[in-house]
């Protein structure tokens, strides 16, 4: 399964994906490696010789351009599954349906609950005890997607955002290397979501 990942941050689900596909046996590896910004996690990328491009957000007068150059980037990889990781941007609607179902997001909450780009903090707010990861398929909302997979990551007191965030990372890691060996072997097939 060929994949490009789409980041804007530190990419640790990315790297948790070139750690899975290090394993011979993993069905799945990452072919590029992109961002709206000069994201620390393309390092990750040079790390394991996996090339990466950057289409920079603001280098671009509309959304809808700076859309279509990030699909045509996209594109130029013949990928079998798009996922975008800690990728901050609300894509247009004709890059989600160009890509769509074969694009997928994490988010580091139990969606429904929590979407959007603060979704550890508001869980905190919220005080709820329990939250969670959640893989989906991109469709046009914020978060808004069909599920793929999710599990429950428990809030503990004196959780800060960040330490919430890390806990629920090492969920989401799992969650999407499994997604994406469940998709490779056909135990998941997204146009039936
Ligand atoms: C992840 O929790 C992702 O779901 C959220 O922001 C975080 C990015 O982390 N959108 P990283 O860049 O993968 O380390």
């Amino acid at each position: 399964l060929r994949l490009v990942v789409l980041i804007s941050g530190g990419g640790s689900n990315l790297r948790a994906l070139l750690e899975a596909s290090e394993d011979a046996e993993f069905p799945a590896r990452v072919v590029a490696i992109g961002a709206d910004r000069d994201a620390d996690g393309l390092a990750h990328g040079e790390e394991y010789g996996i090339p990466t491009f950057v289409v920079p957000f603001g280098a671009f007068p509309t959304r809808e351009q700076w859309g279509a150059e990030l699909l045509a980037q996209v594109r130029q990889w013949d990928a079998d599954l798009v996922i975008l990781s800690g990728f901050m941007r609300l894509l247009p609607p004709a890059v989600v349906s160009a890509l769509a179902p074969n694009l997928l997001n994490t988010h580091p909450a139990y969606l429904p609950e929590f979407p959007g780009a603060h979704g550890v903090r508001d869980a905190l707010a919220a005080g709820v005890s329990e939250t969670g990861a959640s893989v989906i398929v991109v469709d046009d909302g914020i978060d808004s997607g069909p599920i793929v997979a999710q599990r429950r990551v428990p809030v503990l007191p004196g959780d800060t955002e960040s330490r919430l965030h890390d806990r629920i990372k090492l969920v989401e890691r799992e969650l999407l290397v499994q997604v994406v060996l469940d998709i490779a072997n056909s135990h998941i097939d997204l146009k039936d979501l």
